[in-house]
């Protein structure tokens, strides 16, 4: 990749690893009752509720009109795990190789490690709609060129989360899934 000394936020010292906040994430789209009443489109831009905000993870939920996407980023110093719960996404991570792309059908998951560089977009002609988990809570972004040059970094706003944790909390029990 080229060279590019990154600054990253030091990550708490009780970070949630990716296979944990990928159970969150998996677990939250399978409490679909919590997150479809907030699903939204819009065709000018994508679409975003902060969901859930704990001390240690957020959750987001994306809407995407077709040809929407972020652009190359990274999440500062957060683990994140996204899963697809509506529609089709394409997933762009920027490697040593270059640009690796992946499809993600409903139901497939992405994880993006700390410091990793990706854009997420939807190609199809249908809308589609993602779940985000982020360990610690997302506060900046650096977006990025197509040859990993840093271009800007944008503070995310902290905005109320519309579902308590205790809510989030009794759903993602392992009893209340059955
Ligand atoms: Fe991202």
């Amino acid at each position: 990749m080229p060279g590019r000394p990154r600054l990253l936020p030091t990550p708490s010292p009780d970070q949630l690893d990716l296979d944990t906040i990928v159970d969150i994430a998996t677990g939250l789209a399978a409490a679909d009752g919590l997150w479809r009443p907030h699903v939204d489109h819009d065709p000018v831009s994508r679409t975003s509720v902060r969901l859930v905000a704990t001390p240690v993870y957020e959750v987001w939920l994306l809407g995407w009109s077709p040809g929407q996407r972020v652009e190359l980023h990274d999440h500062g110093g957060a683990n994140a795990a996204f899963v697809v719960v509506d529609g089709e996404l394409d997933e762009l991570t920027l490697g040593a190789s270059g640009l690796r792309s992946r499809h993600l059908g409903t139901g497939d998951v992405g994880t993006v490690a700390s410091g990793a560089i990706h854009d997420v977009v939807n190609r199809g002609t249908v809308e589609a709609t993602s779940l985000h988990v982020y360990a610690d809570p997302l506060r900046t972004m650096t977006f990025y060129d197509d040859h990993g040059t840093a271009t800007f970094t944008e503070v995310v706003e902290e905005v109320p989360a519309i579902i308590s944790s205790a809510v989030t909390g009794r759903a993602l029990h392992p009893a209340a899934r059955r």
